[in-house]
């Protein structure tokens, strides 16, 4: 079942600090790359930071600082978070990095030895005010483009454009191609209608270039200095930059890059189209990858704001980190994966957060570690037998593996809500059987010894799967849990399997796992 896995997350934008529908994708990409660890799979994870273009040069501008001052200053904003939150990344991609400016380079002359690139001269619509060419988009709903653009005048520019539209048939039928394999192209399913439509559509070539008079933080074209490129060009390019063992250089050896690639790229709903779903294919089309070579795109949706949606320039924003801090990296991780349905938005509510953490973790999770644990230093000494199991533990027993195996095939989907479903379909079942049980009666009658040591077991032993269950999602909570029940076996997908916790094993005792909220923080 092991091989090597490779799953990127998109890069963050580094004009804004991150909030916490950013930290999501990263928690996404991190547990499904600890699932696949879990799996025996090596696993290559790749996240990072998009830190050139226009906003970035203004906003340097408007602080008096270089760019690559105020662009590493913004990186460190996303780092800490993503290390305060376990997010346990191979590499980190920043698109000021050498290592991306060579590839940029060697991309851009490949394609243009190749043909695949352009110059021309167009013209359109122009914003003093704001530096940039306006597209219909902008105009307002009188047709005219609004006070915001100041003054706006024709201008004819000369800049590089790539081949896309001679592409079209060609990703038209990879999209079918792949839907009639079973293996969409883009992740859920549901998803795949809209990317076609807008693949339908597509006409006319993608311009890659800004002049270096108008945008001069970018990365230059190695063949021609009076123009950088295009930061949507820039940015895809990164998912191979960084890559290990890719070269874009005609007939360079590929062998170390083929181990890892295709990559499973995790993206927000808003850049599959174009960016990821149409640019970002073409150009790897361009580049010689083959239709099997071609990533897929699994598309997340986006936590929002009371319906709205969250960013920094609406104040709406919340802060990853000080969440992390008040309420720890799992709860927050766990919330921030429970409480929507991949693919799908959800409102963040810090009320829904504290609301999860004591009904979930506090009280259902929590609860019966501690229990099991109590139950087993009262009445045992720590010490587990296997004992004279009844139906009920068989029952648990059956449980656990029909669990485990759903909890699999729902990761494998990515559905990580679902699977953690699962787990607590398990959890709850043991607290019920802990009540119906009654360890504390079995404990008084010497005739039932059999059935306690079996009951005590069925509990230390489904905690234990539990622990292996929860370990992608809530990485430091599951190792407390391990610690607590003296488990030291190696954590993987085969130690699931029902039995690890040998004839007289000793658990160690409770502290609590997630100590409840009180109700006025
Ligand atoms: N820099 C580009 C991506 C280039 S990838 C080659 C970009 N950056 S971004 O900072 O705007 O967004 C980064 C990721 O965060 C995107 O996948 C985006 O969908 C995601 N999210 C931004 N806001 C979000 C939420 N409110 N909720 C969930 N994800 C969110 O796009």
């Amino acid at each position: 079942m092991s091989g090597s896995f490779f799953i990127t997350t998109a890069i963050d934008y580094t004009n804004a600090a991150p909030h916490v529908g950013h930290a999501y994708e990263k928690v996404l990409a991190d547990v499904i790359a600890r699932f696949h660890r879990l799996r025996g799979d090596e696993v290559f994870f790749l996240t990072g930071v998009d830190q050139h273009g226009q906003k970035v040069q203004q906003s340097a501008e408007r602080e008096g600082v270089e760019p690559q001052v105020f662009v590493d200053r913004m990186t460190t904003l996303f780092r800490e978070p993503w290390d305060r939150l376990a997010v346990g990344y191979t590499a980190w991609a920043a698109t000021t990095d050498p290592l991306h400016k060579a590839c940029v380079g060697k991309v851009l002359t490949r394609l243009n030895d190749e043909g695949q690139i352009y110059k021309a001269t167009r013209s359109g619509f122009y914003s003093v005010r704001q530096e940039q060419f306006l597209t219909d988009k902008e105009r307002g709903p009188d047709g005219e483009f609004g006070p915001e653009w100041g003054q706006v005048e024709e201008r004819e520019e000369e800049n590089y454009y790539f081949r896309l539209a001679e592409h079209r048939q060609w990703l038209l039928d990879l999209i079918d191609k792949r839907s009639a394999a079973g293996k969409p192209l883009v992740l859920p399913e549901f998803r795949v209608g809209e990317l076609r439509n807008a693949v339908e559509k597509l006409e006319g070539d993608l311009c890659i270039s800004r002049p270096r008079a108008r945008l001069a933080w970018g990365i230059p074209f190695p063949f021609d200095e009076d123009f950088v490129t295009y930061v949507w060009f820039d940015a895809l390019v990164n998912y191979i930059s960084f890559a290990p063992g890719f070269d874009p250089a005609p007939g360079a050896d590929l062998s170390e890059f083929t181990r890892w690639w295709p990559a499973l790229h995790v993206i927000g709903k808003d850049i599959l189209i174009p960016a990821h779903g149409v640019y970002w294919p073409i150009m790897l089309k361009a580049l010689g990858f083959a239709d099997d070579d071609i990533p897929t795109l699994l598309v997340h949706g986006w936590w929002n704001i009371g319906g709205a949606k969250m960013s920094k320039s609406l104040g709406n924003s919340v802060e990853p980190g000080e969440l992390a801090g008040r309420y720890g990296a799992d709860a927050l991780r766990y919330y921030l994966v429970r409480d929507i349905a991949t693919g799908r938005d959800a409102d963040f509510s810090e009320e829904r957060l504290r609301e999860r953490y004591n009904a979930d973790l506090a009280n259902d999770l929590g609860n019966l570690l501690n229990r099991a644990l109590n139950m087993a230093q009262r009445y045992r000494q720590g010490i587990v037998r296997t004992g004279e199991p009844d139906a009920a533990c068989a029952e648990v027993a059956q449980l656990a593996g029909e669990v485990t195996q759903a909890w699999a095939e729902r990761m494998e989907r990515h559905e990580v809500h679902l699977a953690l479903e699962e787990i607590w379909k398990l959890i709850s079942r043991c607290n019920a059987f802990v009540e119906e049980s009654a360890p504390w009666k079995l404990a008084k009658d010497e005739a039932q010894a059999g059935g306690l040591d079996a009951v005590l077991h069925h509990l230390a032993e489904s905690l234990r799967i539990v622990s292996i269950l929860v370990a992608p999602v809530m990485p430091s909570a599951a190792e407390t849990m391990r610690a607590q029940l003296q488990w030291h076996g190696s954590v993987s997908l085969a130690a699931t399997a029902w039995g690890g916790l040998e004839d007289g094993h000793a658990v160690g005792a409770p502290t609590p796992l997630f100590p409840r909220l009180e109700a006025d923080r």
